[in-house]
């Protein structure tokens, strides 16, 4: 089958690991026989340089056309990039934001699994981690919230202020509830909602709507936690979790942190969808700017998101089954990056990560 696949090579480590993913595709299409056409899409800092605005409405119309987009992440260091001199609207992230907006890409997808042959690298004691490891998926509301809410700065009553503002309403929560179910009866059949509901009007609206929502499926055990409390959950017993529920920021902490649990941020992939089977696949982690050009980040994060893609976008399920066994196998076979690395396991760069998935994924 033929797909255009739109490649955002982004900042940072960003160029880095999508041309390790994207080696990853090309070997998936010789081994079934596709073919994928790519675009180059521009975003974030790159678009900057190239156009003087982190987003264009050509990067959007270009996307559109496209059976799904596969993203490096995109940004720089706020203290040194001169991006960082540019208004607020005109800065890296705020493209990234756009883009999510405009094609109205609300469920964010961020899976947290920790691989057996990880265990080393989970920070975690073993009698936490236990036999199982553990398994859950964070679902995160992408439009809206703090991320687009009224804002305003300037001087109230003589005093500089800033004021950013978190609403949400019915259908945007029902949405991604219903999103978050229907995960859950593919899975353990559990539904944990996240929401500061002893403090927030917005949090307890969303235990209304998403408590409506599990009514519809009594075969899911649902519950609500504080996110506070899930904080603190996540390191003292992350087996609890099968489906987390959360609203947009709350959901970006708590993946950054379920990411550690797994052994790097490296590792967690994300996959953010509309109502359409179109999807923009990015790692959950940034462009990780401390270490860009060295060719030591870790690829996985944005291998398995390209595995995500050809699951939920191009329908390609073997294709994306082999690509996970391929990155099991190369973490059972003793490779890895450095932030993954354990004393006994053989520490290879980005480009020899990609290499040996590769290698693997053929012989499969
Ligand atoms: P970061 O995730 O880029 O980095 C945090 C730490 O994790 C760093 O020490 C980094 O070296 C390490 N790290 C991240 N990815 C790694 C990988 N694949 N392999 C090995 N180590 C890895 O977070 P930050 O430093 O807070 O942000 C840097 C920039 O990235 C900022 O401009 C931020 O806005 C942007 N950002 C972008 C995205 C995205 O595009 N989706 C996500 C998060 C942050
Ligand atoms: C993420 C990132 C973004 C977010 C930033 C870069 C805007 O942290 O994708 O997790 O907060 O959503
Ligand atoms: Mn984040």
């Amino acid at each position: 089958m033929n797909y255009k696949i739109g490649l955002i090579h982004g900042d940072g480590i960003g160029p880095e690991i999508v041309n390790e993913a994207q080696k990853v595709l090309d070997a998936v299409c010789a081994k079934y026989g596709h073919s994928f056409e790519y675009s180059r899409l521009l975003l974030g800092g790159a678009s900057i340089d190239t156009t003087g605005y982190p987003l264009t409405d050509e990067t959007i119309a270009e996307a559109k056309t496209c059976d799904a987009v596969l993203m490096g992440s995109i940004g720089g260091d706020a203290k040194t990039s001169p991006w960082y001199q540019l208004e607020p609207s005109r800065r890296p992230e705020a493209g990234l934001l756009g883009i999510r907006k405009a094609l109205n890409l609300f469920a964010n997808l961020r899976p947290a699994y920790l691989y057996n042959e990880l265990k080393a690298a989970c920070p975690l004691r073993d009698e936490i981690i236990g036999d199982q490891g553990f398994d859950m998926i964070i679902v995160r509301e992408l439009t809206g919230g703090l991320y687009f809410g009224e804002r305003e700065t300037g001087m109230v009553d003589g005093v500089e202020t800033a004021r950013d503002s978190l609403s949400y309403n019915e259908n945007e929560i029902r949405r991604i509830a219903k999103r978050a179910f229907d995960i859950a009866m593919k899975r353990r059949k559990k539904v944990t909602e996240v929401d500061k509901a002893n403090v927030l009007d917005s949090s307890r609206l969303w235990r209304k709507i998403t408590a409506e929502v599990a009514k519809e499926y009594p075969e899911v055990e649902y519950e609500n936690m504080l996110v506070d409390n899930c904080a603190m959950q996540l390191v003292r017993d992350p087996k609890q979790f099968d489906v987390i529920l959360t609203e947009n920021m709350f959901g970006d902490i708590l993946s950054d942190e379920a990411s550690m649990v797994t052994g790097s941020i490296g590792m967690l992939s994300s996959a953010s969808l509309n109502e359409t089977s179109f999807g923009l696949y990015e790692p959950s982690h940034g462009s990780a700017p401390d270490i860009a050009g060295k060719n030591i980040a870790n690829p996985i994060a944005t291998i398995l998101s390209a595995a995500m893609m050809l699951r939920y976008s191009l329908n390609l399920d073997k294709e994306a089954d082999v690509v996970e066994k391929a990155v099991e196998e190369v973490l059972a076979q003793g490779y890895r990056t450095g932030d993954i690395y354990s004393e006994g396991t053989t520490k290879v760069s980005t480009t020899e990560m990609g290499d040996q998935i590769v290698k693997i994924l053929m012989k499969l």
